[in-house]
């Protein structure tokens, strides 16, 4: 009897020793502000591939707003999880994110949206993964001005509908980035009409941009100037509500990802083309980092900026994105 029951017992321990495996995988985190945008498929497409490259289980959770936000954390720590990667619904969450993380001792890494602290102040303490934000919106502006003057447009007809949110720190620096390169190279800055958006997506930007062109009738062309693709679509998408031919509209966005069905469509919109920075790179390479965190205590860099960036338009989107596995 005493026999058959350590026979069982090793029976059941080798049939469970799978199990037992996977279940020592380590667990990480992804945990993004807008799971519908591609930009935030991509990342995570991309963390789960880091995950597999490295035996890590990604877990990956929306987190449109601050409950789910702290929710999403607590689901992580009672799963086990070591630590997770976070793109927040709202910057000003940064220390609540921390505290909670810590209280756990979880790792936190940041993507796309830096912390901020109580007062406003970027939160160096959480190592941070972004787009060089400022650079690549000097590049759209130097793209408008550049398409403006193939076409030969005066000046004095022309005028940048620029889609703002301020809030968001990457946000101002890439449009402020777009309006100082129009800027320099000659555009006048008194053209240049700011408009906020309450969302950042295309509904949001469209009642932005209709409030604008409501305001503006007497110009004949426009440069659109936003933070992303679906800010730059709302204004697009404004331009056509009011009725402006698309060869009177210069528009451009930023994600790349997120303007694929824009630029896959027959008919040609103002919309011209997309800055494509590296959703794909910010999936992997974060995941990466906070699994050298955990496992080796590799402590990331404070900031790491990811500046490729190329232009995609309708001639060239499919063989670009197909050069970075998108
Ligand atoms: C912000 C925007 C996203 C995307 C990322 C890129 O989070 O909301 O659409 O542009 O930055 O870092």
């Amino acid at each position: 009897m005493k026999k058959l029951l350590v026979a069982l017992t090793v029976a059941a321990m080798l049939a469970f020793a799978p199990l037992a495996l996977a279940q020592d995988k380590i667990k990480l985190g992804f945990l993004v502000k807008q799971a519908e945008e591609p930009w935030f498929q991509t990342e995570w497409t991309f963390a789960d591939k880091a995950g597999a490259d490295l035996g890590a289980e990604i877990i990956k959770i929306a987190v449109p707003d601050g409950e789910k936000t702290l929710t999403a954390i607590d689901t992580l720590a009672a799963s086990g999880a070591k630590g997770f990667v976070i793109c927040v619904p709202d910057t000003k969450l940064g220390p609540a994110v921390k505290r909670k993380a810590d209280s756990y001792g979880l790792k936190v890494i940041a993507v796309d949206d830096q912390f901020v602290n109580a007062k406003g102040e970027p939160m160096d303490s959480v190592p941070l993964v972004m787009m060089a934000a400022y650079e690549i919106g000097q590049r759209q502006g130097t793209e408008l001005w550049n398409e403006m003057n193939k076409r030969g447009w005066k000046l004095e007809d022309t005028a940048a509908m620029v889609i703002t949110a301020e809030e968001l720190e990457t946000a101002r620096l890439r449009t402020s980035g777009s309006m100082k390169s129009l800027e320099e190279a000659g555009f006048p800055l008194a053209n240049m009409y700011k408009v906020p958006t309450k969302t950042n997506d295309i509904p949001g930007a469209l009642d932005a941009g209709n409030s604008l062109l409501a305001q503006h009738p007497e110009v004949k062309h426009w440069l659109i100037i936003g933070m992303n693709d679906n800010t730059v679509l709302g204004g697009v998408r404004a331009t056509e509500g009011q009725r402006i031919a698309p060869e009177n509209v210069i528009a451009i966005g930023i994600n790349g990802v997120d303007a694929v069905n824009e630029l896959s469509k027959p008919n040609v919109t103002g919309f011209l083309g997309s800055l494509l920075p590296s959703p794909d790179v910010h999936g992997y390479k974060t995941t990466e980092m906070l699994y050298n965190w955990v496992t080796k205590g590799d402590e990331p860099p404070a900031f790491t900026a990811v500046t490729d960036v190329v232009l995609i338009t309708r001639d060239n989107y499919k063989e670009e994105l197909a050069k970075k596995g998108l």
